[in-house]
């Protein structure tokens, strides 16, 4: 979705809309526009619409109203997003181009109007490649967002804006992507293209360079798979500082769970377990459109999970990277394989302060969080707390979870230094410690489990049903806040 900015002189589209506070119908509307979205209960509450026809030069027109809430709410910028949702939402396949969204007389500033565009545009992404059937009303129409008579400085916070809805709209089609599409190394190749020209630096490990390292246990899932591994690694240097950041995702660009076979039914959704390296890959976009001020690398490690001839057992003894051993109990438990390998990889590699691992990594912690919040897991309190507020302001929200010993006691192994599945209870705390014996004493590490946030299956504030985009505003938001400040 393209946005454009006009000044109110300038002739219109068809379809005009307008924002509407709470309780305040704008003094200026026709009389009857008034009456019939009272009598229709449009009051003005956030993410409500209402649309009358009116006599226009040259025809008929349409207005819409869009209600954006009051204006002392504590969730503004979420109700200022939800209008511009539903608007697009409501109007996409309308039929209608075009639609202006005209500020005059809604007393925003521009920070709050870019709010309105960026809720907008993400509403009105679709992945359509694959529908070759569409009829003309089903197809999106609406192409183009005008801004009309956009508040002072609107212009300036929408390139910052737009360059996160960029990152989040690639994230996003990575996800949607079927499997036979995005494997390791079509994900990497989509990388290379998006990045191109942006200032990412982009490195790639693959079968030979990680056999070298020795990163047993990210090669052991992927041994079943025709798909060669890749370890992509992502720099954005937009500053100068004695210690990077690491955003580190796991990419299991299919699991079938390997021999320890996931059941038939839904086993589809397994094509979205790569959502931590989408989410790592549309934040380095977004971060380079942006020129954000901060040193950040993004790896995310990329395999294929299929059972195999030549697929691992369960009971192997695999070796990672940091020379740490691993019983594979579950070969389904195969995300922690891929991940400690890369976080070994990327402490080694390149010293950060801090890491941050996203990952689809266990259905417990939807069991527990249902697809409102993430989970999180740390060794340090104030990186939970930057992360927590990150994303109460941000919307990507995140829950934290306990760790401690006697947790991680729960995955010691008798043949090996560790298994890779605990018990059944607790399934994604003892996934977090597994993870944590790859952390470097002194690393700040936070683990974000997503699984539960990474595909809707019903339309959500800013997002259509399946691929969310969830984590990119997470990490753009705490290099906002945290390293940029
Ligand atoms: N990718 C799955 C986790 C998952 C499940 C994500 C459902 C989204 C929806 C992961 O690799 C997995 O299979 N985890 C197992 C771990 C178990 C074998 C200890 C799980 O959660 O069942
Ligand atoms: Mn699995
Ligand atoms: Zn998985």
């Amino acid at each position: 979705m393209k946005v454009v900015f006009r000044t109110a002189d300038a002739p219109l589209p068809r379809l005009v809309a307008r924002l509407v506070a709470q309780d305040a119908l704008p003094a200026d509307l026709d009389a009857v526009v008034r009456e019939g979205a009272a009598a229709a209960r449009f009051s003005g509450k956030a993410g409500q619409t209402f649309e009358a026809f009116v006599a226009g030069e040259g025809g008929v027109k349409r207005l819409a109203l869009a209600g954006i809430g009051k204006a002392d709410s504590e969730d503004r910028a979420a109700n200022l997003e939800k209008a511009g949702a539903a608007l697009t939402a409501k109007y996409l396949t309308s039929g209608e181009s075009a639609l202006a969204i005209d500020f005059t007389g809604s007393g925003l500033t521009g920070a709050q109007a870019a709010s309105v565009l960026f809720g907008a545009r993400l509403r009105g992404w679709r992945h359509d490649v694959y529908r070759t059937k569409l009829t003309d009303e089903q197809k999106p129409s609406l192409a183009e967002i005008v801004a009309v008579a956009a508040p002072e400085g609107t212009a300036a916070a929408w390139e910052i804006e737009s360059a996160l809805a960029e990152g989040i709209e690639f994230t996003r089609e990575l996800v949607a992507e079927p499997a036979n599409v995005i494997y390791p190394e079509s994900f990497v190749e989509r990388c290379k293209a998006r990045l191109e020209g942006t200032g990412v630096e982009i490195l790639v490990l693959g079968l030979k360079e990680m056999t070298e390292l020795g990163m047993g246990a990210l090669l052991g899932v992927a041994q079943g798979s025709v798909r060669e591994p890749k370890l992509l690694a992502m720099r954005w240097k937009g500053a100068d500082v004695a210690k990077p950041t690491a955003f580190v995702g796991k990419g299991v660009t299919f699991d079938t769970g390997g021999i320890s076979i996931k059941p038939a039914a839904g086993m589809e959704d397994m094509k979205w377990d790569m959502g931590g390296a989408g989410a790592v890959a549309g934040t380095m976009l977004a971060l380079a459109k942006r020129k954000a001020k901060a040193d950040i690398i993004g790896v995310c490690g990329l395999v294929e999970n299929m059972p195999d001839g030549n697929a691992q057992r369960p009971g192997d003894v695999v070796t990672s990277m940091s020379g740490q051993t691993v019983e594979v109990i579950n070969t389904d438990a195969e995300g922690r394989l891929v991940l400690c390998d890369a976080l070994t990889w990327v402490q080694k590699e390149y010293a950060p302060a801090t890491v941050i691992d996203l990952a689809t990594l266990t259905g417990a912690i939807i069991v527990s969080l249902g697809n409102e919040y993430g989970g999180m897991f740390t060794n340090d309190d104030a990186l939970a707390a930057k992360l927590d507020a990150a994303g109460k302001t941000c919307g990507d929200k995140l829950w934290r979870f306990p760790l401690g010993a006697a947790y991680d006691k729960l995955i010691d192994s008798p043949i090996a230094d560790m298994k890779n599945v605990g018990p059944r209870y607790g399934g994604s705390i003892t996934a977090a410690q597994f993870l944590q014996r790859y952390i470097d004493k002194g690393v700040a590490w936070a683990h974000l489990d997503i699984a539960g946030m990474v595909w809707a299956d019903k339309p959500g504030q800013t997002w259509d049903k399946g691929a969310t985009g969830y984590g990119v505003r997470l990490l753009d938001q705490y290099v906002r806040t945290v390293l940029e400040a």
